[in-house]
């Protein structure tokens, strides 16, 4: 059911083009409604058949979402993708009482309505959770438009994305990445050890990732894949589990990962407090995909 919906809900899209001027509203408009926790705003966009809204990969009530809560939000960030008339935003919330950190996915019509909003929200107990660190750890980071003639084409922006996840299954995938040679997963700075021009990455090779779906900005050299991660959850056995990771791109190579991955189980089953504890009432748990 939620694969058909889904699915219905990409086929609906995957001719429409849209600007950017059109896409930035939308995104601001999205980033400002969950600062006032105005879900209505946000469920405004979306009135197109086929509609559906998901939080941690459920479907969900705009009401009850975390959209309805007010978020200091400390860092917004979007991308635009013009060409399949799509964006994705990032939120950290580290100031806010409970802190989170959000990846959101919305996909247009022809029509400029939403078919498709979709939120990873993660908190405490969530992979590597931490906010405060996410927060220091991008501040520095330089997301500024690319010149026209740096830009590395949309094909080379996502295959990066893709050698990424691929690498996860296969050992010989090179993953051409530079400085600053550290990915930001949840809060803390996995580092690879930078030799010459090239990061490298030491990696798991056993892990096939399904259900990639991308939001690609060439302007800014990123793209965000949604995917489902299995394993991540030991909890969950090797069911994918929610999670996004945003890359930055500049000359064919890697220069900033940063991800939110979501847990059914607080601490995602490994038996400890390595990701804190979670006490704070979630409605929607994450849910493994399955479409
Ligand atoms: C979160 O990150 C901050 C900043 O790096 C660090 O000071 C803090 O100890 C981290 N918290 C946990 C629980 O790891
Ligand atoms: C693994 O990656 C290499 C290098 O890209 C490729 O030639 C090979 O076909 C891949 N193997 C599988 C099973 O996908
Ligand atoms: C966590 O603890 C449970 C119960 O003791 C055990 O079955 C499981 O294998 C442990 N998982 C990990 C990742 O250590």
């Amino acid at each position: 059911m939620l694969h058909s919906l889904i699915v219905a809900g990409l086929a609906a899209t995957a001719a429409a083009d849209c600007g950017r001027d059109f896409l930035k509203s939308a995104t601001a408009a999205y980033v400002a409604a969950q600062k006032a926790g105005q879900s209505a705003a946000v469920s405004a966009l979306g009135t197109s058949a086929n509609f559906i809204f998901l939080e941690n990969n459920q479907v969900t009530d705009f009401k009850s979402s975390t959209l309805s809560k007010p978020i200091k939000i400390d860092v917004d960030r979007s991308i635009h993708d013009t060409v399949q008339c799509a964006t994705f935003t990032e939120l950290i919330a580290a100031s806010n009482p409970h802190p989170y950190v959000i990846h959101t996915r919305m996909v247009f019509g022809a029509d400029h309505k939403a078919a498709l909003i979709e939120s990873i929200v993660t908190d405490q107990g969530d992979w590597l959770f931490n906010a405060t660190g996410t927060l220091e750890l991008n501040r520095p980071e330089k997301w500024d438009p690319i010149p026209k003639e740096k830009q590395d084409s949309r094909a080379v922006v996502q295959s990066l994305g893709d050698a990424y996840f691929n690498r996860f299954g296969n050992v010989s995938v090179t993953v051409p990445w530079g400085a600053p040679c550290y990915r930001l997963e949840g809060g803390l700075p996995a580092r690879g050890e930078l030799k010459g021009d090239d990061c490298v990455m030491v990696w798991p090779s056993t892990i096939i990732v399904p259900y990639r779906r991308y939001i690609v900005d060439e302007d800014l050299g990123a793209v965000d894949v949604f995917v489902g991660f299995p394993g991540l959850d030991r909890t969950q056995g090797q069911l994918p589990m929610p999670d996004s990771h945003l890359f930055r791109v500049e000359g064919g190579k890697i220069k900033y990962c940063h991800t939110a991955s979501a847990c059914v189980k607080e601490g995602c089953g490994l038996n400890g407090t390595t990701f804190g504890r979670r006490d704070l009432g979630l409605k929607y748990r994450p849910k493994p995909l399955e479409f």
